[in-house]
C-alpha cells in the first residue's frame, strides 16, 4: 500500500469565511494532525504573480509560480521565499486574486502535488475547495462547512478588522457573493459537497462546536 493511503485525512471544505480555518486547525491540534490551508496556496501564488507583475489571466506564467512555490509553513507563519507574507496573505485583495487564478486548469494542476505531499503520519486535516472531490477523494471523514452569508461576511469583517486591515461590510457583502459564484461556477473542481459528505451549518454555532461535532464524526468513521 503506497503511503499515501495509510494515513487518514479529514477534509473540510466550504465557501470563503465559513470558519474552515479556525476549525480545521483545531481538528487537526486535537488529533495531533498535519494541517493543510490550501487556499494558503492559491493565495501565495497569486501574491507572487502580482509581486512579479505577471497577469492573473497568463495561465502558463501562473502555473510555472505554482509549480515552483518557495513557500513554507513554520509554527503558524507562512513565508514566500524568506519573506514572512502570514499578514499580506490574509488581505482580502489577494483572496480576490486567488480566486481568480483558481478557476486556471494548469494552475490548479500545478498545485496538486505540492498538496497531496502534506499527507504524512500521523494524518492530515486539510481545508479548501476541493478537499474532498479532488485532491484527497478517499478521506476518512469529509465536511462540508457553510455559513449563511451575512454570517461569514460579519465574521470576515472582525479577522480584518483584528489584523488591522480596512474593512467595509457591504464590499465584503459583495466580495463574498462574488468569490462564491466564481468558487462554484468553475468547471474546474468547482466548490460543492464531495459524495458522502457532511454538511455542516455554522452560521449559528460556535467554532468550539463545529470541532466537537466533527471530531465525534470522525471517532465514528475511523471505528
Ligand atoms: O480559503 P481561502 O479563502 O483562503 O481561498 C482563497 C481562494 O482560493 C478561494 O476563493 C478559492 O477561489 C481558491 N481555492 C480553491 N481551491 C482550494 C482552496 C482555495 O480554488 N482548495
Amino acid at each position: 500500500m503506497s503511503r499515501d493511503l495509510v494515513y487518514p485525512v479529514i477534509t473540510i471544505d466550504g465557501p470563503t469565511a465559513s470558519g474552515k480555518g479556525t476549525v480545521a486547525h483545531r481538528v487537526a491540534k486535537n488529533l495531533g494532525f498535519h494541517y493543510l490551508d490550501s487556499g494558503a496556496l492559491y493565495r501565495l501564488t497569486a501574491l507572487s504573480a502580482i509581486e512579479q507583475g505577471i497577469a492573473l489571466t497568463d495561465e502558463a506564467a501562473v502555473a510555472d509560480l505554482a509549480r515552483a512555490l518557495p513557500c513554507r509553513f513554520v509554527k503558524g507563519h507562512v513565508y514566500l521565499g524568506q519573506i514572512d507574507v502570514t499578514d499580506a496573505v490574509r488581505a482580502e485583495a489577494i483572496g480576490v486574486a486567488a480566486s481568480k487564478i483558481a478557476v486556471l486548469p494548469a494552475v490548479r494542476k500545478a498545485l496538486v502535488e505540492l498538496q497531496v505531499s502534506f499527507r504524512q503520519a500521523p494524518g492530515l486535516v486539510a481545508d479548501g475547495r476541493d478537499m474532498g472531490t479532488v485532491i484527497f477523494p478517499d478521506a476518512v471523514q469529509k465536511i462540508f462547512l457553510t455559513a449563511s452569508v451575512a454570517a461569514r461576511a460579519n465574521r470576515r469583517y472582525k479577522q480584518l478588522i483584528e489584523k488591522g486591515f480596512p474593512a467595509n461590510m457591504e464590499d465584503l457583502v459583495k466580495d463574498l457573493s462574488e468569490r462564491d459564484a466564481r468558487d462554484s461556477a468553475r468547471t474546474e473542481a468547482p466548490l460543492k459537497p464531495a459524495p458522502g459528505a457532511y454538511i455542516l451549518d455554522t452560521s449559528e454555532i460556535t467554532a468550539e462546536e463545529a470541532v466537537y461535532q466533527i471530531l465525534v464524526l470522525y471517532a465514528m468513521a475511523s471505528k
